[in-house]
């Protein structure tokens, strides 16, 4: 049985990005029943942003107390991780950012050089930006590798509905071999 955890990243608690997270994990969940599948939205979360105080490096751990403590928890049984993120001026948004500063403990704990389990992330964006989306694929694969997990494969869909999105992440996360 694998753990597979699917987060969407946006700071709206119903908006597209939530639509197509809860597509997602439907569809992991039906493809792979003997699996464990949670899904996690960051809006429904209290994360605080890193203060960049470095106690984790003499800790181990972060001196606040909030909910990345329990995403540390999960992210450590996890063996697939999937991001569902919107794009915001190029970028993450500011809670996902948030999150992905606060896996920083792991750089002292020296995680980033054991073993890495795959991470996918699925992006998100209504378009118009002439920018792309390269910020949010860069600052994903830099944090969640201190923090254990190689991004494996990256799926924009700007400009796309919702339930277009999670049919077409059907063919390419779900029936594939993803892990
Ligand atoms: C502050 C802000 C900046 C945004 N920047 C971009 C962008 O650079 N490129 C893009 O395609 N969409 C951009 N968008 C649009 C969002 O990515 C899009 O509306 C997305 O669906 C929001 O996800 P959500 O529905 O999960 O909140 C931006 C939206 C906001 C609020």
């Amino acid at each position: 049985m694998a753990k597979r955890t699917v987060i969407c990243a946006s700071p709206r608690a119903m908006g597209k990005s939530a639509r197509v997270a809860k597509g997602l994990s439907d569809m992991l969940a039906k493809r792979f029943p003997e699996d464990d599948v949670e899904y996690i939205r960051l809006a429904d979360l209290n994360i605080h942003h890193c203060i960049g105080c470095n106690t984790c490096e003499h800790d181990g751990a972060c001196f606040m107390e909030d909910d990345m403590a329990g995403m540390l928890d999960t992210l450590a049984g996890t063996d697939a991780l999937y991001v569902v993120s919107p794009v915001y001026f190029a970028g993450p948004p500011a809670n996902y950012k948030a999150f992905l500063d606060r896996l920083q403990p792991h750089f002292y704990l020296q995680t980033r050089k054991a073993p890495k389990s795959d991470a996918h992330l699925v992006v998100v964006g209504d378009g118009g930006d002439p920018n792309g989306y390269d910020p949010l694929v860069v600052c994903t694969r830099s944090a969640l590798a201190v923090g254990g997990f190689k991004l494996q494969s990256v799926h924009p869909f700007i400009g796309a509905d919702s339930s277009d999105i999670v049919s077409r992440l059907s063919d390419d996360l779900v029936e594939g071999e993803c892990v």
